[in-house]
């Protein structure tokens, strides 16, 4: 899904000395983010609703672009209920994002396909759940895509995804 239109410049990670001495961005751009929501994340709004909320994928899809916006990022989301396409997602990230938030969803639990990619191309990602996963069954305890990503968010909803956000951007200023 892309966003409509273009973005205000902001932030960037990419700051040098003017004549004055005073560091000033080289190049203002804004954060390009890649959300990947892997699969049944499209059923949002259907499944288990108690666990998942009544939204539906393309309402959440629209909210943290508007949010995404608010923020000056520039986002695009993906969602795939296949593990190769996650892994082509990730790869095709390369160079062009800045960012990636990922809820691989059940992926989660057992993808080293997944971690690899992650590993890979070695773009900052934080791993997103909409559940407090700590809290469910034992195997969603554990996650094997979490060590390739700076750090997880878990069990708060959507607001979720709006931390990563955030995460990301205090992650790229530079200070
Ligand atoms: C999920 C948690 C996973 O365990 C589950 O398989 C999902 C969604 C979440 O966002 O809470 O599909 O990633």
């Amino acid at each position: 899904m892309q966003r409509k239109r273009p973005l205000r410049m902001t932030h960037t990670a990419t700051n040098h000395q003017s004549a004055t001495g005073i560091f000033v961005p080289k190049e203002l751009k804004p954060l390009k983010i890649l959300i990947i929501n892997g699969p049944n994340i499209n059923f949002l709004g259907i499944r288990e609703k108690n666990i998942y909320g009544k939204t539906s994928y393309n309402e959440i899809c629209d909210y943290l672009h508007e949010e995404g916006e608010k923020l000056e990022l520039d986002i695009d989301i993906v969602q795939s209920n296949i593990e190769g396409e996650l892994v082509n997602y990730i790869q095709d990230a390369y160079g062009k994002y800045d960012g990636i938030i990922i809820n691989p969803a059940a992926y989660t639990h057992y993808s080293i396909a997944i971690l690899d990619a992650l590993k890979a191309v070695g773009i900052p990602a934080i791993e997103v759940h909409i559940s407090n996963v700590h809290a469910r069954e034992e195997f969603r305890k554990v996650s094997v895509t979490a060590p390739a990503c700076i750090g997880q968010i878990a069990g708060f909803g959507i607001y979720g995804y709006i931390m990563a956000m955030e995460g990301l951007i205090h992650r790229n200023i530079d200070i």
